[in-house]
């Protein structure tokens, strides 16, 4: 095995710049802990609220490395670890480790054993993107045919996967995104609605297209800036998931908004969804599906060596990209 080990250490909280590229000692695995040699990284919007501190209550402390997926391979196993051995190739979320380094020690009972037809970029641009898309579509609230259904941010990594789906369960999908290029690859998606929500009322688009009778559910990713509005486009009984906070925390809000319609929110997270092992497994397994389907697109933006990931987040947060970054260690 290659000795050498490094990270990109986020130094204190801030802005892309306060992640620095260090050597690290190669991390020890505990008796229920594997060591994975990492082969690719996938870049995720959380990694950029937990380098800029904006992650609520689990925010690491600096110094830290941020990232919360990667995919490698095993090179030692714990002595109580029995879901995997040495030379298998996994991958992992939410796992309570940083990913963006060349070597973690992760709890075994965290891994997914990858199907090997499936590369490791499309898994490291995929596999957190479709399992929300997979607990957002399939375990929320019971969608059929027909239902209406507002995307936000779709030409995103996770929007691009939630259109794709949702068009495939037969749901009238209303997208957004944030320029004319963007809303002409949404389009290319097979989005039923798309709008620029930056150059036109996202709100009074969708009573026009609905006739006033607004849609089911919103999948709100972009937070502050859209969440009010998202409200405005439920029908009664409609339920808004913000799953998300792109443009920052929705604050202030008046829960007696939600009376004159009856509207449902939700703020969820995928830790939660997977936090049980079965649960983790059985998502995992129809990701894998998705994935394994060469229909299903699934843009890769860039693919960069993990030394260059402030510039991976500037691109990001700089809302140039479609679809997916990641970084190879
Ligand atoms: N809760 C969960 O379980 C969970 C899991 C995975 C992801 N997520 C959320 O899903 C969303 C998408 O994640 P992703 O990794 O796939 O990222 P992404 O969609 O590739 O990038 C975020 C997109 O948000 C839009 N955006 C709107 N306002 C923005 C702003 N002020 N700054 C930056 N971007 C802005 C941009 O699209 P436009 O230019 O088109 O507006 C941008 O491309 C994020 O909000 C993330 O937190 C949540």
């Amino acid at each position: 095995m290659n000795q050498s080990c490094y990270a990109m250490i986020v130094t204190k909280l801030g802005g892309p710049e306060v992640m620095s590229y260090t050597s690290m000692e190669m991390p020890i695995p505990k008796k229920n802990e594997v060591l994975v040699e990492q082969t690719a990284i996938g870049v995720n919007f959380v990694d950029i609220y937990l380098r800029a501190g904006q992650s609520h209550a689990h925010n690491p402390e600096p110094p830290f490395i941020t990232g919360v997926h990667a995919i490698g391979i095993v090179k030692f196993i714990g002595k109580d670890v029995t879901e995997v051995k040495v030379g298998d190739r996994v991958t992992y979320t939410n796992a309570g480790v940083g990913t963006y380094c060349s070597h973690v020690a992760v709890a075994s009972d965290r891994l997914v054993l990858v199907p090997p037809h499936l590369s490791d970029e499309r898994v490291a641009a995929g596999f957190v993107r479709v399992m929300t898309a997979q607990y957002l579509l399939k375990q929320m609230r019971p969608l059929m045919q027909g239902d209406k259904v507002l995307i936000h941010a779709a030409a995103g990594g996770t929007g691009q996967v939630l259109v794709q789906w949702a068009k495939r369960m037969g749901l009238e999908v209303f997208a957004t995104a944030g320029s004319d290029e963007k809303v002409n690859f949404v389009k290319t998606l097979g989005a039923d609605h798309v709008i620029n929500y930056k150059t036109q009322n996202f709100v009074s688009e969708i009573a026009k297209i609905t006739n006033g009778k607004g849609i089911k559910v919103v999948f709100e990713s972009v937070g502050k800036d859209t969440f009010m509005g998202s409200l405005e486009c439920l029908e009664p009984k409609g339920l808004a998931i913000n799953f998300g906070t792109a443009s920052g925390q929705v604050e202030n809000f008046a829960l007696q908004t939600l009376h004159s319609k009856s509207l449902w929110i939700c703020r969820p997270t995928l830790r939660t969804y997977i936090a049980d092992k079965r649960d983790l497994q059985s998502m995992a397994k129809e990701t894998f599906e998705i994935l394994g389907d060469s229909t299903f697109r699934l843009d890769i933006e860039a693919t960069l060596p993990l030394k260059e990931a402030v510039k991976a987040h500037s691109m990001i947060e700089s809302r140039s990209t479609k679809g997916a970054v990641v970084l190879i260690p």
